[in-house]
């Protein structure tokens, strides 16, 4: 048993932030927001369900679906509109959708947390599947501090996975947090976002090489069988970093957080769709998704494209 991608789609809030904008009040630059994270400007507004929403319709209608062709919905978020119940009720409820629905929280890698779990519940009696990554981090973070400001936005991204008789098309998978990290990357209940960067940089690069070593081994494969590596959209430095070690170079590799900032579960999803809809993944090709976050949580996922 196992699932295919049939459809994709995404929502990004329509107010746009630029650096411009951010230093015209806190103590930072264009260029130092350019130079230091690749980011030019982000999208803030939404709630995580409006975006889920929104997202989901689109991946919906690309391939002629309703809410009610639905099974189940798997949402990413860390930025659940309410502690209860589930933001994915509510989306739920908006698309009209049967079946099973339910929040994960594995910060910025949780949309391939997401998606191992759909594919892991999709059978005969549970075909179709819609997996949404989506944040709000402009209501966690602090708009005061220069060094989280400038990174952190809103977004979202939804696929629709299908059942099929065989082996699907996610070739393998790695999940993995290591708790002892939480102090470096947390926001407590009231609270905003508080990071030491530069540790998470260091330990985002490492988890990330890591992680893609082992779904890439685990897989029988290499780095040179991908097509498009879709990393989480943090900072570009990161992900050069990381794509200089695995040997993937970056015109095989998705970027979206110069027009988005972190969207955190909304990241790969929104970097998966803008390959997809610029016609940069072909049927066949391997897709190699990855994410690092707060936790520290990491994922990594290889996808054959295509049905
Ligand atoms: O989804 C996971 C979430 N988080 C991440 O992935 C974040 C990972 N970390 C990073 O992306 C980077 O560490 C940052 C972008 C956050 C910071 O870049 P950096 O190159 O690691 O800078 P730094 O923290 O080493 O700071 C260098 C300098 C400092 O000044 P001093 O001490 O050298 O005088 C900072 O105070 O840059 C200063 N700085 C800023 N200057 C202008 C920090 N933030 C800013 C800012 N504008 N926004």
């Amino acid at each position: 048993m196992g699932s295919v991608l049939v459809s994709w789609g995404t929502a990004l809030p329509e107010k746009v932030v630029t650096n411009h904008d951010l230093a015209s009040y806190l103590d930072t630059s264009d260029q130092w927001v350019t130079e230091r994270t690749g980011i030019r400007e982000r999208r803030i507004g939404g709630s995580t369900a409006s975006l889920s929403v929104e997202a989901s319709q689109r991946a919906l209608e690309r391939v002629g679906l309703a809410g009610s062709d639905i099974d189940l919905i798997v949402l990413s978020t860390t930025t659940a509109d309410q502690m209860v119940p589930g933001t994915s009720a509510d989306v739920s409820a908006q698309l009209g959708t049967r079946g099973g629905a339910m929040d994960i929280n594995a910060a910025c890698a949780g949309f391939v947390y997401a998606l191992v779990v759909a594919n892991g519940m999709l059978g005969p009696n549970t075909p179709r599947a819609l997996v949404i990554g989506a944040d709000t981090l402009s209501r966690i973070t602090d708009w005061d501090d220069r060094s989280t400001a400038v990174l952190f936005a809103d977004g979202a991204g939804a696929v629709v996975l299908e059942y099929r008789e065989g082996p699907g098309n996610l070739l393998g998978w790695d999940l993995g947090v290591d708790g002892s990290a939480r102090r470096f990357l947390y926001c407590d209940h009231g609270s905003t976002l508080k990071m030491e960067g530069r540790e998470v940089f260091r330990k985002a690069v490492r988890a990330v090489v890591d992680s893609c070593e082992k779904v890439l081994s685990s897989a029988g494969l290499k780095a040179s069988d991908i097509a498009l590596c879709v990393p989480h959209q943090a900072n570009i430095r990161i992900i050069e970093a990381a794509n200089e070690r695995l040997g993937i170079p970056m015109e095989r590799t998705a970027v979206v957080l110069d027009r988005t900032g972190n969207t955190s579960s909304g990241s790969v999803p929104l970097a998966l769709a803008d390959a997809a809809d610029a016609g940069r993944i072909n049927e066949g090709d391997l897709v190699l998704m990855c994410g690092f976050g707060a936790g520290m949580t990491w994922s990594s996922a290889i996808l054959r494209w295509g049905s």
